[in-house]
């Protein structure tokens, strides 16, 4: 696995407009969706193009395709549904697969309520979304799902990750790459990030 940490000004800047305190719901999910479009501009440069002769306004062109890359986009509920029109935007042909956990905050284990995944996963990538990977328990828990349902390329998207659960899943699953926008200090003794940003799901629900 590689962590990509994406530096970028424009998403230092959106991260930090993240951070407020008090920003409102609407503005979260803008800059959520906006920091993954950046995000997945990233995680798909490596994608393979093929030639394609159209027809163009002064006859025949060569253009870019992408070469057969099926992808699937698979938010973690609830959070991850604020990253993805980010994601539709750059991708507006992929399927989604949805899983939801919510994180026992006694445990801070992850407790799965619902699968949903997209059909022939096993010859897609599989874009997670998620806002946080705090302890990676969350992130284990649905790249191990992938992992049995066949999926063999997997990208994780995230907007702020804690040094704790990257190195727990650069240690699981040394196959997968993490995008995230920020890397954080550390994890707080009840398993929250600091800084951070605070209570993502509910920033973007309400
Ligand atoms: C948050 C976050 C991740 C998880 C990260 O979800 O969106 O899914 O916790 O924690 P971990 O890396 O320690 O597993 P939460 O449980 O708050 O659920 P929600 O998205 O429904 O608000």
């Amino acid at each position: 696995m590689a962590l990509h940490l994406v530096d970028h000004p424009l998403i230092r800047h959106k991260v930090g407009l993240l951070r407020q305190h008090d920003i409102s719901t609407s503005h979260f999910r803008t800059l959520a969706n906006e920091i993954t479009r950046l995000l997945t501009y990233e995680a798909t440069k490596d994608f393979e193009t093929e030639k394609k002769t159209i027809k163009g306004w002064a006859g025949k062109v060569e253009v870019d395709r992408i070469k057969g890359k099926k992808v699937t986009v698979v938010p973690i509920l609830r959070a991850g549904l604020g990253m993805m029109d980010g994601v539709y935007d750059m991708i507006p042909g992929a399927k989604a697969s949805v899983v939801g956990f919510y994180r026992n905050e006694e445990t801070l284990e992850p407790v799965q309520y619902y699968v949903k995944l997209a059909k022939r996963i096993e010859e897609r990538m599989a874009l997670i979304l998620d806002p946080m990977l705090a302890t990676g328990g969350t992130l284990n828990a649905t790249i191990k799902l992938l992992k049995e349902a066949g999926c063999q390329s997997i990208r994780g998207l995230f907007l702020c990750a804690a040094p704790e659960g990257i190195e727990r899943i650069l240690n699981e699953h040394p196959d997968v790459d993490i995008y995230t926008a920020a890397v954080d200090e550390r994890l707080n003794d009840v398993g929250y990030i600091i800084p951070g940003l605070g209570d993502a799901g509910d920033k973007i629900f309400g």
